[in-house]
Formats: structure tokens, C-alpha cells, sequence
């Protein structure tokens, strides 16, 4: 492995700029999430407990060290179980060899929250694995009623401060307005929220998940509020599988996958390398 997590996260918030977090669940996106790193600077490469089992999560968990380890030269690159949900999850993503796992118990009660996300950091810590927890939520395009409330989803920065001490959490994913996927959005982000939080928890790494759709002023006054960390999957996805179908919208007669697929990497790749300029700030 090229770094840990947690490393990388720490760096980010001393200088004052953001990584992104990418998600992968097949060799094609994690080669362009590693080569997009070694021509940018630091990331983290990140799977679901969906994106485990897609690839078998053993397979996953050593195709993707391999590919850090035989492609990333000096980059220094994460592996993070993104969003875990049960205690099974944890244990066959730090077996497959993540360096940081992600709970989500965003779902449940604060108190189980708590007490679930407690559970995970011993045997986390245990196995020299760091944690990123969840509170309030994300929500998620095709999976959510067309309305949100808000005020009703969005973290509440006293309860952020009790669950980063009552359970040892290494990192915090925030919900300030954010949503998963290309899903309407909070009218404008809640920055006032999200400077409470940080005032409370000075030293905790925020991460924003649903990032794909944050453009470079949203990004910037994020980092500045203390976000250090900008998670992106959908639009990952759309690259490569728009790669695919513009390639094979008038008939497919490729008979070989390689070229489709590897147009379809060099494509995500450039769209990594645009995230890692925008959250570095170069
Ligand atoms: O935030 C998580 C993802 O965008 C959903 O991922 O389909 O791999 O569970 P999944
Ligand atoms: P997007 O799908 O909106 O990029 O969000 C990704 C994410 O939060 C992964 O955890
Ligand atoms: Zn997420």
C-alpha cells in the first residue's frame, strides 16, 4: 500500500485543500483512479460493501492493492470501505485489506448510532483500521421522496461532538444540504452549519459525500468551512458508461471489450484528475 486514509485526510486539513474519495468496483476504474493520482497528487480509492461483493471481496481487496502497489510510483493512495453498514461489512473489508472503513449508521437512533459506530472503532482500532462515521443523512437520488426536509437530515453539529467522543471516530461525513447522486440539492448548502460543526470539532477530518455535483465555488467554501475531503461516484459512473454508449450508440460492432473499456478508463481518468485539481485548488 502507497498511504493510509487517515494520513492523507490529516495532510488535506493541515494544507488547507480537500482529496476526493473515488469509488471503484471493477480494474478499469481503479487503474484510472490510481493513474489520475500519480499524475495529481494524493486520493483515496474507495469501495461499498456493494462494490466488494461485485468483484468477490477478496479479489477486490487484492486487485485493487495491486494495482496501488504496481501503478501509483510515489502517489499516496487510500483504500476505504465506503459506506459499511454492518459489523460483517467491516470485517470482510479490513480482511480484504482496507486501511479505513466507513460505518453508516445514519439511519438508526443517535443512541444506536452510537452504539453501533462504538463497536466498530474497537475492532477497527483494534486492526490498526481508522473510521469515518455518519450522522444525519445523505440522501439518495431514486431512494428518497422528491421533497426533503432538511432540517430533519442535516447533522447536528452538539450531537456530532458527543458521538466523535462517546465513540473515538477518526473522521466524520456531514450532511450540510448534500445528496447522493445528481438528486436536488439544499437551495444553498447550510456553511452555517457546517462552521459550527468545526468549531466543535476542530480536529476532526469532515468528509462530504454526494459530491459529484459540487462545482468549483460550492468545493472552495466547503474546504474553507473545514471540509477536507469530497466523496464522488456518480460521476464516475456517468463518465464511463457514457464512454460505452457513445461508442456504441449506432450498432455495436466492436469485438473486442479492451477498446471499448479502455476508452471508457481514459475518460474517468481525465474526470479524476479534473476532481483531485479542483479540491487541491491548483
Ligand atoms: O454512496 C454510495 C454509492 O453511490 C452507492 O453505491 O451502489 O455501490 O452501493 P453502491
Ligand atoms: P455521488 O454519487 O453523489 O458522487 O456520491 C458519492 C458518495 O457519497 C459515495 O460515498
Ligand atoms: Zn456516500
Amino acid at each position: 500500500m502507497r498511504g493510509k486514509s487517515i494520513e492523507i485526510l490529516r495532510d488535506a486539513m493541515r494544507g488547507d485543500y480537500a482529496v476526493g474519495a473515488f469509488n471503484t468496483s471493477n480494474m478499469e476504474l481503479t487503474q484510472a483512479i490510481v493513474r489520475a493520482a500519480k499524475q495529481e497528487g494524493p486520493c483515496i480509492v474507495q469501495a461499498t460493501t456493494n462494490g466488494f461483493k461485485y468483484g468477490n471481496s477478496q479479489v477486490m481487496g487484492r486487485l485493487v492493492k495491486n494495482i496501488i502497489e504496481f501503478e501509483s510510483e510515489s502517489a499516496k493512495i487510500g483504500f476505504h470501505l465506503d459506506h459499511g453498514k454492518s459489523f460483517d461489512d467491516i470485517v470482510s473489508a479490513i480482511d480484504a485489506g482496507v486501511d479505513s472503513v466507513m460505518i453508516d449508521a445514519s439511519l438508526m437512533s443517535f443512541e444506536d448510532n452510537i452504539k453501533v459506530t462504538k463497536q466498530i472503532v474497537e475492532y477497527a482500532h483494534k486492526n490498526g483500521v481508522t473510521v469515518q462515521a455518519e450522522l444525519g443523512a445523505v440522501p439518495y437520488l431514486g431512494r428518497e421522496d422528491q421533497e426533503i426536509d432538511w432540517d430533519s437530515v442535516m447533522t447536528n453539529p452538539v450531537q456530532a461532538k458527543e458521538l466523535v467522543e462517546k465513540t473515538g471516530i477518526d473522521a466524520l461525513a456531514v450532511g450540510i444540504g448534500n445528496a447522493h447522486g445528481f438528486f436536488k440539492e439544499r437551495d444553498v448548502p447550510d456553511w452555517e452549519r457546517l462552521e459550527e460543526i468545526r468549531r466543535l470539532l476542530p480536529e476532526t477530518p469532515l468528509i462530504m459525500h454526494g459530491a459529484s455535483d459540487w462545482g468549483d465555488v460550492n468545493v472552495k467554501k466547503a474546504i474553507e468551512g473545514g471540509v477536507c475531503c469530497f466523496n464522488i461516484d456518480t460521476d464516475i459512473r456517468v463518465a464511463f458508461l457514457s464512454t460505452i454508449c457513445h461508442e456504441t450508440g449506432n450498432g455495436c460492432n466492436v469485438t473486442d471489450p479492451r477498446k471499448l473499456l479502455g476508452l471508457a478508463r481514459d475518460k474517468v481518468q481525465s474526470v479524476v484528475q479534473g476532481k483531485i485539481r479542483m479540491f487541491s485548488g491548483k
